[in-house]
Formats: C-alpha cells, structure tokens, sequence
C-alpha cells in the first residue's frame, strides 16, 4: 500500500482495480546470476511462454538499464547497490501496475537480493537463481568480457575479480550447461504457479 502522503494518491486506482483491468496479478521474478549464464535467454523464453497465455510481462534487463536509467553507475561495490536499488523500485512500480516483472540482473550479493526483496516486498517477489558454473560462462563469453576481464582490461569483472554470493533459498534454481531452454522456462512456470497466472 501507497503511504497517504498526497491526497492524490486516494484518487488514483488501485494495483487491485489495474490488477481486475489487466485479469493477472503483478510479481517480479528476480533471476540473479554471472554474466553469460544465461538470465536474459531463459526470461525471454519465459516472456514468450507468458505472453502465449494471454500474461502481460516486463523484461528489465542488466545491459539496457545501464545505459539509461543507470548510466551514471559502474561496478564497484556502492554503484551496484545503488543500481539494484533504483531497478528494485522501478520493479516495484511495474509490479503495483499488475505486471508481471522479469528482472535479469547480475545482483552479486545477498545484501543486494535482500534489499530487492524488502523494497519490491516478499509477497511480491520470487527467485530464480541461474547457476551456470564460471567455467560454462566463461567458455561462452558471448560479450567477449571474460576475456577482457582475464587480461586486466575490465577490473571487478563478476566471478573472475569481484565476488558472487550464491542465494542461499532461491525459490528456483536452473543451471543452463545441463537444464534445456524448455525444461527451464517450464521449472519457472511450475514454481510460479497460480501467483503468475491469469485471474
Ligand atoms: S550488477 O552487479 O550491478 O547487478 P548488472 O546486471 O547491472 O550488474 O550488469 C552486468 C552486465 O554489465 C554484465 O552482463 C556485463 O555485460 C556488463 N559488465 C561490464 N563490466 C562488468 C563488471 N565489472 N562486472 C560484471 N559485469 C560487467
């Protein structure tokens, strides 16, 4: 619920009535994982499957946020708190228009997925841990980044010279070297459940 700062805020519709109007509920499915490992494929595909049932979703991506919203950040330690801070509450607004939100950020540490999780709030929020193995990252290297990161030329790069804290009780875990595209997007779907399905 709004805090009734503004009388305003008693005018405008509710996440209820925007929920009735769109026929879903709005959550945010927070996947967290290296670079490479695959978060953005199995949200896409996930989208898609979403998207057949009549779901209307969201895809806030690491690599497009940072070059608007968050252009002004990096990679240390502060800036990429401060970048899941501003993505969090830009999924929380997402989420209270009854969209169902797919995050795809990197959120190295639990503190980072902790404070994503307090500011989107528990009920709304749900994730999907993408433990792809550095190695199988490192091996695809789709952006060529790893081997910069190996060579110096990208500092704090995420796996090789900055850390990742594995989630502790994600609600889905998926590793892409041995889960197919299909059998990922259908564990999302199975663990989702009636909290992502049309009204
Ligand atoms: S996060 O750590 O703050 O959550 P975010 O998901 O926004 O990261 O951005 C990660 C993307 O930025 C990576 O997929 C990669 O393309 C790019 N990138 C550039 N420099 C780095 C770095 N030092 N560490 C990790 N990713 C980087």
């Amino acid at each position: 619920m709004e805090k009734e700062i503004y009388p305003i805020f008693s005018k405008m519709q509710t996440r209820e009535e925007k929920e009735e109007l769109l026929g879903q509920k709005g959550i945010t499915i927070w996947f967290t994982g290296l670079s490479g490992s695959g978060k953005s494929t199995v949200a896409i595909a996930l989208e898609q499957a979403l998207s057949r049932e009549g779901v209307l979703c969201r895809i806030i991506d690491g690599d497009n946020v940072r070059c608007g919203l968050n252009s002004d950040l990096g990679f240390s330690p502060e800036d990429r708190k401060e970048n899941i801070r501003r993505i969090a509450e830009v999924c929380r607004l997402f989420t209270m228009t009854g969209i169902v939100t797919l995050a795809t950020f990197i959120s190295p540490t639990e503190e980072i997925r902790e404070m994503a999780r307090t500011i989107i709030g528990k009920d709304d929020f749900m994730e999907v841990f993408i433990s792809t193995p550095v190695g199988e990252c490192e091996k695809r290297d789709v952006k060529g980044l790893y081997a910069k990161a190996r060579k110096g030329e990208i500092k704090e790069f995420t796996g090789i010279s900055a850390p990742f804290e594995r989630p502790a009780a994600p609600d889905v875990e998926i590793d892409t070297s041995t889960v197919s595209l299909e059998e990922s997007v259908a564990k999302i779907l199975e663990a989702a459940g009636p909290r992502i399905r049309k009204r």
